[in-house]
């Protein structure tokens, strides 16, 4: 991570081991996890961001209408997640900035491969939800980690915005999940 943060943190450690406590620009307790949380909140900003411009050519690689119809209605959930970080950013008083995110960043590449190297049709389809299940379960991951963090700081509202979108990546999952067990993973092995 190229931002400092956890660069200062190591440090904050070092200093901790030698006295005991975190130098006075080494914040941590509340204040530590306060910086971390804003930190999450920019990293998964872009990613929301990233994921607007990577899911269109989802849908176009995509065969299966209930798989087209599912990415295109997680594009548009997916525009709300964005509106909701920006909102939980202003309700902590933090201007909305996005970090790169080169987990996310990882995960979009591997869905372009998995498309630029498999044929279209069902073969693709499974490979396309199996990259975007990927891309799901860091979501889940980062809203539920955030969304505990934003209640520890006693930031509630900011809380129910992220249960929100937290709610939206599992519906997401579980019907990625159901795609993939009704009809793509059985048509891709007939297909051989
Ligand atoms: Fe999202
Ligand atoms: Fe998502």
């Amino acid at each position: 991570m190229e931002n400092g943060y956890f660069k200062k943190n190591e440090q904050s450690g070092t200093q901790k081991q030698a006295n005991g406590n975190t130098g006075k620009t080494k914040p941590g307790g509340a204040q530590g996890l306060r910086e971390l949380f804003t930190h999450e909140l920019k990293d998964i900003y872009w990613a929301e961001n990233a994921l607007i411009k990577a899911i269109p050519a989802m849908v176009k690689n995509a065969t299966s209408d209930e798989l087209r119809e599912a990415l295109s209605k997680h594009l548009e959930v997916t525009k709300e997640h964005v509106t909701r970080l920006e909102e939980v950013f202003s309700i902590i008083n933090e201007k909305a900035e996005a970090k790169k995110c080169e987990a996310m960043a990882g995960l979009i590449k591997e869905a372009e491969d998995i498309m630029e190297s498999t044929e279209k049709g069902m073969v693709r389809d499974a490979g396309i939800i199996l990259a975007t299940q990927k891309v799901e379960h860091y979501e889940i991951a980062t809203y539920g980690t955030l969304c505990a963090f934003a209640k520890t700081l006693g930031e509630h509202k900011a809380a129910d915005i992220l249960q929100e979108t937290l709610r939206n990546e599992r519906e997401a999952d579980v019907r990625l999940s159901e795609i993939a067990e009704s009809f793509i993973n059985e048509e891709a092995m007939a297909a051989e």
